[in-house]
Parts: C-alpha cells; structure tokens; sequence
C-alpha cells in the first residue's frame, strides 16, 4: 500500500493555500493509502523572529484541531505532534552527518526566509535535513504538499539516495504531490507572491477561520487589473488568475470552463462567486473546528494515539539506519 507522509507548521492561522495547496489531498488520499500527517513544532521554533513559548503551544493545539476540523480521520490517518517523536530529531543529526553545507546554503526558502535578518538560527539553516527526516522515517512515497515544497522534497531524495547508495538500502525515495488547481494560491493583494502565514499582509491573506463577511471583503477587493476579460494567463493576469485557481479548487470545476462562464460578467460579479465558493468551502471546516475546540481532551487524546503509533513506525527504521551508520547497539560490545 502507498504511504504518505505530509507536515505542516503551527507558524500562524492556517490559510487558504494551506487548505488548498495541502489538505486537500490529505484527506483525499488517506481513503487510499496509509496516511501519516504531523504538526511540525520542532520547525515552527526555527523562525528568524523570537518564538514565544504560549503561542507555539496554543497554535500546536489549534492546527491539530484545524487539520481534524478539515477531514483528516484519526481512524484512517495517523495524526501526531513532531515533537512528540525524539526519533525525528535524532535521524535529523544522522542525516546532518551526510548533508553538505553548500547544499543547504542554495536551499530558495532558506534564502528568502533569511533574507533581511541580521541572525538567523543554525535551526533554520538545518529545516529541511529536519523535514527529509520527518518523510523518511515512514518510508514516505508520496508527499502531498503545495509548489513551495518542491526542493525540500527533491533535497529528501537526494539525501535517503546517499544513504541508501553508501550505508545499504534502508529508506524508501519520496515524491512530491500537488493538486491540479492550488498548488500555489497568491496573494489576493500582491498576486505576484504566495499567500504566506507569516509574509501576506492581513488583506492579502484569507484565513480558514476568517467569517464569511471577511471572507468576501477580502476576495472583493483583490488586486486584479484594468481590463475587464476574464482569462487565465500567470504572466499577464496575474490577479484575475489566482481567482480563477481559488475558484476551480474550492468547486472542483475546470478553470477554463470557469473563465468561460464568467468572461464579460464583470470583475464585480467573478469576485461575489469566488466569495461565495470560499464561505462554502469554509462553512462545515468551521463548523467542526469549533465544535472541537470546545473539548482539547479529546484532540489531545487523539495525539497521544497519533503519537504511539507514529513511533511504533520511526523507532525500527531510526534503529536500521543507525545501525547501518555503525553506531553501536547498546548491549553489544
Ligand atoms: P507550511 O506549514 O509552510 O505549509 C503547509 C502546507 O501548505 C502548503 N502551502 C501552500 N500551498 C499552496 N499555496 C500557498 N500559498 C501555500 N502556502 C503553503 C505548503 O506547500 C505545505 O504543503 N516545510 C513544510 C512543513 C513540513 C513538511 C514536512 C511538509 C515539515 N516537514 C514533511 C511535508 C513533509 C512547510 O513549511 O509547510
């Protein structure tokens, strides 16, 4: 059976491109493969800007809530907390121990993330020898996650490929999995950049929590252009674009059909049904989030279980892999 492995950082609100990018495809393929996902603490601490203790951990709580919230089923995926393995921190140092330092330094979100900090954490600089660890353990073959991922994945198979070719075959080579419409959402105000918890002003962004009044002041006044025709083109519709994903993801209809029935209606009346395709979309992931945010016993509950059963998976191979590097056994002499 294929087995899938897919994070994602309590950094901030989750957000469209979040759900569409991501989630998505989380729960579509955990009805037909063996599904881990995780909350990827150990990750959000790497930010160049100070983490505050209460908000990582009242986030860590809200995304494994949000991520129930959206369809992941804890009876046919595995949910669990990062931090809640140690085995994911400690392949991290093997893989550490195989990964070159120019490799890292060419890494495009370490770059950008970096950008115009005046320190920045060894923790941000090591992030995606922490992810290949994350997706490795489990013997990961397919990785749902959106565009931005890309090189971290492509860095995870370059890694588990090094081992395998100099310690012996232990990890299984994973591949990225994108969904055909939000792969890569914008953001509505500057659709030249991605939506991004932590970059997008508040206009540019829509949240999964945003109520539908939000929802549609957000989308309404999204940066288009001057025309008025209704086309998808990246490069010279940029604005006009992204809607046109947002809406053929939120309504599982084809863009081009889309921009068909909406050509020569006008940006006024396009942006009111993408609107409302989002707060229909939105409605019922809501709904169940405040639902389960009434009882944090229970989503703990279902974390402790996720977190079981994730290391009854990572312990084995962490102890192959170790082995395989010649780390003595404790016991053997
Ligand atoms: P993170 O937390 O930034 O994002 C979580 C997921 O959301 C996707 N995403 C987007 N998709 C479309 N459009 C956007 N604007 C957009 N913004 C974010 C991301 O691609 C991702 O799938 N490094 C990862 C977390 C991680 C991980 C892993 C992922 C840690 N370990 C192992 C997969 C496997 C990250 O920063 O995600």
């Amino acid at each position: 059976m294929t087995r899938v492995f897919s994070g994602m950082q309590p950094s901030g609100e989750p957000h469209l491109g979040n759900l569409l990018g991501a989630w998505v495809n989380w729960v579509a393929m955990q009805r037909e493969a063996e599904s881990i996902y995780c909350v990827v603490d150990l990750h959000a601490m790497t930010s160049p800007t100070e983490h505050d203790p209460d908000t990582l951990r009242h986030r860590t709580v809200d995304l494994a809530t949000s991520m129930l919230a959206v369809g992941v089923d804890p009876e046919q995926s595995i949910l669990f907390v990062q931090s809640h393995v140690h085995e994911h921190a400690e392949c991290t140092w093997l893989f550490n121990c195989i990964t070159g330092f120019g490799e890292l330094r060419k890494q495009p979100q370490f770059k950008e993330k970096s950008e115009g900090h005046e320190s920045v954490s060894a923790g941000l600089f090591d992030y995606p020898v922490l992810q290949t660890a994350d997706i490795l353990l489990y013997h990961a073959d397919e990785v749902p996650v959106g565009e931005d991922q890309r090189h971290h994945i492509e860095l995870a198979r370059d890694i588990g490929q090094r081992f395998n070719h100099r310690f012996g075959e232990v990890f299984t080579l994973p591949k990225a999995v994108h969904p055909p419409a939000g792969a890569r959402v914008m953001d509505l105000q500057d659709p030249a950049s991605k939506m991004s918890k932590s970059q997008s002003s508040e206009k540019g962004i829509v949240r999964v929590l945003d109520d539908p009044k939000r929802i549609e002041k957000k989308v309404k006044s999204a940066v288009t252009d001057s025309a008025t025709d209704i086309r998808f083109d990246r490069d010279e519709k940029p604005g006009v674009s992204n809607l046109l994903e947002i809406f053929s993801a939120a309504t599982g209809r084809g863009i081009e059909e889309l921009a068909r029935e909406y050509d020569g209606r006008g940006y006024g009346a396009f942006k009111s049904a993408v609107a409302e395709a989002v707060v229909e979309l939105l409605r019922p992931i809501q709904q169940r989030h405040h639902e389960l945010a009434d009882d944090p016993g229970e989503v703990a509950r279902l974390l402790e279980v996720g977190a079981d059963k994730a290391r009854a998976l990572a312990a084995p191979t962490l102890a192959r892999a170790k082995d395989a590097m010649g780390l003595l056994p404790a016991g053997e002499a």
